[in-house]
C-alpha cells in the first residue's frame, strides 16, 4: 500500500473519540479512518495509569498491523497519561488529543477557562501545564466529571441519572466566574445541550476535536501523507465489545450507511 493511501487511525475508550472521527470526516472528506473504542475496558477516566499505558499499547500494537499512516488519539486521558511514552515506541506520528486552549483562549474574555475531564486528566493538571507554556496568563478552572463518560458510553444522553451529576460538576464553575470552558473528555460533547442548559449564557463551550483535526491535516500536509483518492474514504469502526452500542452512539453523530462495524479483540 501507497504511504499516503494508508488509513488514519484513531481510539478511545469507548464512543467518545468518535466526536474526533465526525470532525475529521469533515475537514478530510477522502481520508480512510480505522476507529479503535475499547468499550470491554471502559471507562479509562477513573483507572490507574499504569493500566491505561497497557491498554494504549494493545490498541497501538493493533493499529501498527492495521498499516496506518498516522493516529490521533481521540481520547484526553490517554494524552495525559501515556503519550510522552507511547510516542517514542511507534514509528508512525502520533497526534495526542488537542487541549483546545488555542480556541478558548481567542473566545475568552476574562481568560478565566474551565475544564470538564475525568479524574485521571485533571488530576495529571494536563490543560494546566498546556496553558502554562502559551503566551498570556490563562486561569485554568479543574472540574473533574467522575460519572459522565460511563453514563454516555451506557447511552444515557439526557435524564435525572446525568442531570444529577452535570448539576453537581456545573455549579461551581458557574460560580467560579469563568466565561469558557473546554470539553476534557471526548465524551462529553455528545451531552453539549445539556452542558449549555445547565450553564446558560453565561459560559461558551469548546470542543476540542476541531482544532485536532486541523492538527492532523497539519501533519498529513507536512509529511506529504494526504490521501490523493477523490471518493470519500472507508469508516471502520472497530468495537471491543458490544458494536450495537457502538454503532447505536455513533449514528448520532455519522449517518449509519457512512460506516461499518466490528468485534475485534487486542492481544
Ligand atoms: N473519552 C475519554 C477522554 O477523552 C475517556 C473517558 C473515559 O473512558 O473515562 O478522556
Amino acid at each position: 500500500m501507497e504511504g499516503n493511501s494508508r488509513p488514519i487511525g484513531v481510539f478511545d475508550s469507548g464512543v467518545g473519540g468518535l466526536t474526533v472521527v465526525a470532525k475529521l470526516r469533515m475537514l478530510l472528506p477522502h481520508e480512510d479512518i480505522i476507529y479503535v473504542g475499547d468499550t470491554k475496558r471502559n471507562p479509562y477516566g477513573t483507572r490507574t495509569p499504569a493500566e491505561i499505558l497497557e491498554y494504549t499499547r494493545d490498541i497501538l500494537r493493533f493499529m501498527t498491523e492495521q498499516k496506518v499512516k498516522v493516529v490521533a488519539i481521540g481520547c484526553n486521558t490517554v494524552t495525559a497519561v501515556a503519550y510522552d511514552t507511547v510516542v517514542k515506541e511507534v514509528d508512525y506520528p502520533l497526534i495526542g488529543m488537542s487541549r483546545g486552549l488555542k480556541t478558548a483562549q481567542q473566545i475568552s474574555a476574562t481568560q478565566k477557562i474551565a475544564v470538564f475531564a475525568t479524574p485521571l486528566t485533571i488530576s495529571n493538571h494536563s490543560h494546566r501545564k498546556v496553558a502554562a507554556a502559551m503566551d498570556g496568563h490563562i486561569e485554568i478552572v479543574e472540574q473533574s466529571c467522575p460519572a459522565l463518560a460511563n453514563l454516555i458510553e451506557r447511552g444515557v444522553l439526557d435524564g435525572p441519572e446525568i442531570r444529577g451529576p452535570l448539576q453537581q460538576y456545573t455549579e461551581p464553575v458557574l460560580r467560579s466566574g469563568a466565561d469558557t470552558a473546554i470539553f476534557g473528555c471526548t465524551h462529553f460533547p455528545f451531552i453539549q445541550p445539556l452542558f449549555e442548559e445547565f450553564c446558560g449564557d453565561s459560559i461558551a463551550f469548546v470542543d476540542p476535536a476541531h482544532e485536532m483535526a486541523l492538527e492532523t491535516l497539519d501533519v498529513l500536509k507536512k509529511d506529504g501523507l494526504l490521501n490523493p483518492n477523490k471518493e470519500n474514504g472507508y469508516l471502520r469502526l472497530c468495537f471491543t465489545a458490544e458494536k450495537e452500542r457502538g454503532a447505536h452512539l455513533a449514528e448520532h453523530l455519522i449517518p449509519a450507511n457512512e460506516f461499518t462495524t466490528e468485534e475485534i479483540t487486542l492481544i
